[in-house]
């Protein structure tokens, strides 16, 4: 299973890079502006730097919603990087859009997939990446692990290579969850990766380990 972290945050990528882990990164308009950077030439850049960091596929999302302007942006997207996946959101528009950089090699991350359906649609196009949001769905009482057992019986049913990307992770559980099922990736916050480490025995044991250690080596 691949973890990507969902951040245009440098600070916490490197974080997340350093702990030997990361396979990549995604993000949305959202997440930029959460880290105020506006205007092409910096969200740009912020992918730039974003790809110099992790060794992996980076998500970058486009703004037009019409096929010429998707087909436009994803082309310049495509071209800042080599790691860049350019992520469409699942909309008639964007379902022709990945069918054509999928011909074109070009590799898409399909965003906003809150049903089987549409992650249907998605891997008949050629995403590269389909992002089921599970923790939106389960924001409106909605299962959203079930939608990745859904997708993940299609796509084995008949043998589709578009990758699972279990987005909208928000918690540990959710990444133990989807690596049951077999989401080929999640992308969270930090925190979802990092809480992964936790276990008050394995605190517990090492502190007991060291003080028995100092006991025998004074
Ligand atoms: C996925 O690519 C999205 O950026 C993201 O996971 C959305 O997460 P949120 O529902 O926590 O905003």
């Amino acid at each position: 299973m691949k973890f990507f972290i969902d951040t245009a945050n440098l600070d916490q990528i490197r974080e997340a890079q350093e702990l030997g882990v990361l396979d990549g990164v995604t993000t949305n308009p959202s997440l930029m502006a959460k880290e105020g950077i506006t205007g092409k030439e910096n969200i740009h850049k912020r992918y730039t730097d974003i790809c110099e960091i992790v060794d992996g596929d980076v998500s970058a999302e486009v703004i037009a919603t019409d096929l010429d302007g998707i087909i436009k942006e994803g082309e310049e997207l495509a071209k800042l990087h080599d790691q860049i996946i350019v992520k469409v959101p699942m909309i008639k528009e964007g379902v022709k859009a990945i069918k054509y950089f999928s011909d074109k090699g070009i590799k898409t991350n399909c965003t906003l997939v809150f049903s089987a359906g549409q992650a249907l649609l998605a891997a008949k196009a050629g995403a590269t990446y389909v992002s089921p949001f599970i923790g939106r769905l389960d924001d409106i009482s909605t299962d959203g692990l079930n939608l990745i057992a859904e997708i993940r019986l299609i796509y084995d049913n008949y043998g589709f290579e578009t990758e699972i990307l279990a987005a909208s992770v928000r918690h540990t559980m959710h990444v133990l969850e989807c690596a049951k099922i077999g989401a080929d990736v999640m992308t969270g916050p930090l925190s979802s990766i990092e809480g992964l480490l936790k276990h008050p025995l394995t605190d517990i044991g090492l502190e007991k380990f060291l003080a028995d250690y100092k006991k025998g080596n004074k």
